[in-house]
């Protein structure tokens, strides 16, 4: 595996691989990798004949009084990972290579990126959007891997994708869970010992508004209000952001459940915000 800092090297590479005829996947991350960030690079290792994975901590994804500073970084354990994932290039950038001082081009499907996470987090959308468009440039890959746990974040890059003809075929992974539910984050590791306790209380919620709606419930205010009341019960460490019910693709709020009914949340548990997500229907 080749360790790639400059943008200009990683592009220079994956044309001559393109021309070379590989097929080339690409895995975008902000490191600290856990067992989802494993399943992304398996996924991509299926999908490409040659594996990218991308490691920056993309700033213009962070809100003013966000985790960017704080956000845990290993790269030599990261590295390692990759390697073992068998990805042929980790592209670490280095500073100052991915935006310039005077960097003022923004890629963004607003409409996407108001609700849901988007709410809380005005520019976050923006910044991902952008920093994704990037390397889809640098790489041209014939597929980029996402998690399903940013259900937004793929469903937003997918939009993009569609609307500026990006020849790139999107994959969306299951999220991979704790043996107790919770989704895997890099910021599960902010919780203490009592929150993490109470964190799979959040899937517990989602599941239960699943149930429902397989037994008939439709309305998406009841399926709401039971979540909060269960919530408010077993998980009185947590802040709630929001708990919507969306299409799944548009994410457009749905008042009654039309067969792609997602349930999607964010939830504070101290200094971790946690977020997960559930089809609630087949
Ligand atoms: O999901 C993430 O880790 C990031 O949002 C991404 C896609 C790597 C862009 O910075």
């Amino acid at each position: 595996m080749q360790i790639l800092t400059s943008p200009q090297e990683l592009a220079a590479l994956c044309r001559q691989w393109r021309t070379d005829g590989e097929s080339i996947a690409l895995v975008p991350t902000m490191g600290y990798y856990h067992a989802g960030h494993e399943s992304l690079m398996a996924r991509g290792r299926e999908c490409g004949s040659k594996l990218v994975v991308s490691l920056f901590v993309n700033p213009t994804q962070f809100g003013p009084n966000e985790d960017l500073a704080a956000y845990p970084r290993d790269h030599e354990r990261d590295a390692a990972i990759a390697r073992k994932q068998g990805a042929d290039v980790l592209f670490i950038p280095e500073d100052g290579a991915m935006y310039a001082p005077d960097h003022a081009t923004w890629v963004e499907v607003p409409d996407m990126a108001r609700g849901l996470c988007g709410a809380s987090r005005p520019i976050h959308f923006r910044g991902v959007c952008t920093v994704v468009m990037k390397l889809f440039w640098l790489v041209q890959p014939a597929v980029a891997v996402f998690g399903q746990k940013d259900w937004q974040q793929q469903a937003i890059i997918r939009r993009m994708v569609r609307d500026m003809n990006i020849p790139v075929r999107i994959e969306t992974q299951p999220t991979m869970r704790e043996a107790d539910g919770l989704a895997m984050s890099s910021r599960n590791v902010y919780m203490t010992e009592a929150e993490r306790a109470q964190a799979p209380q959040m899937r517990q919620g989602l599941e239960l508004a699943r149930r429902l709606a397989q037994a008939g419930e439709t309305s998406a205010a009841r399926l709401r209000d039971a979540v909060l009341r269960y919530w408010a019960e077993q998980l009185p460490l947590g802040r709630l952001d929001y708990l919507s019910v969306v299409d799944a693709d548009t994410l457009e709020p749905l008042d009654s459940l039309n067969g792609r009914g997602l349930m999607a949340c964010a939830v504070h548990m101290g200094k971790s915000r946690i977020i997960d997500n559930i089809l609630l229907q087949d």
